[in-house]
């Protein structure tokens, strides 16, 4: 039988950091409110919000570059790629093309995902049913964000600028055919679309009006239209129940329980979330990754740069049993469970 197994994992965040402190000076707003409310301390901006060489699909390739060579695979041996952001580099084309030609790929497929927090999970869905269908054995799958020029800076929309940040993370996901029971498990995802609004960007789309209304009317567009905005405390409670389901249907598809889980690695949405759901789940530190407090939240990238910082710090050893869950716009949920 055809199994998906992680063959590399890598990330990439740009070296700007940007603390609490520095936000309270463009914004009202104090390191206490963010850190008691998010869990948050610093996060990475791109230095330059007018930089057009520094885009989405360039983080992505940065850190698709670390995933290949952990893998000990070239860009040649790649077969299909699924990006995952919210933040492309343009409208259209998406940003899977621009990391084909970065990387110098072969012409082959290239997919966007669009599901925001939950981006990075649908795309490793899609990358697991292309592998044990037999079809690819080498799929990039890439989580890549760059949310610090599409941020409200100013006092209405510090209750969602504090939170973003840019960054991203690859992973090489590969066919084995061995018998251990290493490799992909469970992949659950779930959306409920009538919650649409209460996280979301609308402009430029087609309910909002496209860019003939910018040219025509420029006053037609309000900073409610082109920044994210965001019912705090909806979001937060339904990704509370949203989780722990997704988490524990993981688990029990696989045949698996909460005590043999070795690590759940969520979607770094607000420390005090993934807090709430440990205590539900009753797992004790080890057992719950959390690096939201260095980097804030890179929504499709988060759960790479997490993955890819639990390997590095040796939080994950061959034959742990891992699971990975996100809940964000759309609503959208839901996770993967595999051994390490
Ligand atoms: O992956 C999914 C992505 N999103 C999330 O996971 C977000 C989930 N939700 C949350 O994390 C929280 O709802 C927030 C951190 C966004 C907000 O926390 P909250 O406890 O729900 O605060 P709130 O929105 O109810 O605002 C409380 C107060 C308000 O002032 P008043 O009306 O009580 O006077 C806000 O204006 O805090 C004010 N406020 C701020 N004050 C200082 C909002 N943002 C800030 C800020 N600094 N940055």
């Amino acid at each position: 039988m055809i199994k998906s197994v992680i063959a590399g994992v890598g990330h990439y965040v740009p070296e700007n950091i940007v603390t609490n402190d520095d936000l309270s000076q463009r914004m009202t707003t104090t390191d206490e409110w963010i850190t008691e409310r998010t869990g948050i301390k610093e996060r990475r901006h791109r230095k330059n919000r007018l930089d057009s060489e520094e885009t989405t699909s360039f983080y992505g390739f940065k850190a698709s570059e670390v995933a290949l060579k952990n893998a000990n695979l070239t860009a040649k041996d790649i077969d299909y790629i699924v990006f995952a952001t919210l933040s492309p580099d343009y409208f259209f084309p998406g940003c899977g093309v621009q990391l084909q030609e970065l990387l110098g790929c072969d012409t082959i497929g290239a997919l966007d995902v669009r599901n925001q927090c939950s981006g990075f999970i649908y795309a490793v869905s899609v990358a697991d049913a292309f592998i044990k269908s037999g079809m690819y054995k080498n799929v990039l799958v890439v989580g890549a964000e760059i949310h610090s020029f599409g941020l409200d800076f100013s006092d209405a929309g510090r209750g969602v600028s504090v939170i973003f940040g840019d960054g991203a993370g690859a992973i090489v996901l590969s066919s084995s055919e061995a018998s251990d029971s290493r490799g992909i498990l469970s992949v659950n995802m779930h959306s409920e679309g009538k919650y649409a609004e209460e996280l979301v960007v609308k402009f430029p789309g087609s309910k909002s009006g496209w860019s003939d209304n910018l040219l025509s009317n420029p006053d037609l567009i309000t900073a409610e239209d082109i920044y994210p905005v965001m019912n705090g405390n909806f979001v937060f409670k339904h990704a509370v129940t949203r989780f722990p389901e997704t988490i524990l249907e993981a688990l029990q598809k696989a045949g698996k329980t909460i005590e043999d889980l070795d690590l759940l690695i969520p979607h770094q949405a607000n420390l005090r979330i993934s807090q709430y759901v440990q205590q539900l789940l009753h797992l004790p530190d080890e057992k719950i990754f959390m690096n939201i407090q260095k980097y804030g939240n890179t929504t499709a990238a988060s759960i790479p740069i997490a993955l890819s910082e639990a390997i590095l710090e040796g939080r994950m050893k061959p034959g742990d049993l891992v699971c990975l869950s996100a809940f964000g716009s759309g609503f959208t949920w839901g996770s993967v469970l595999f051994e390490y």
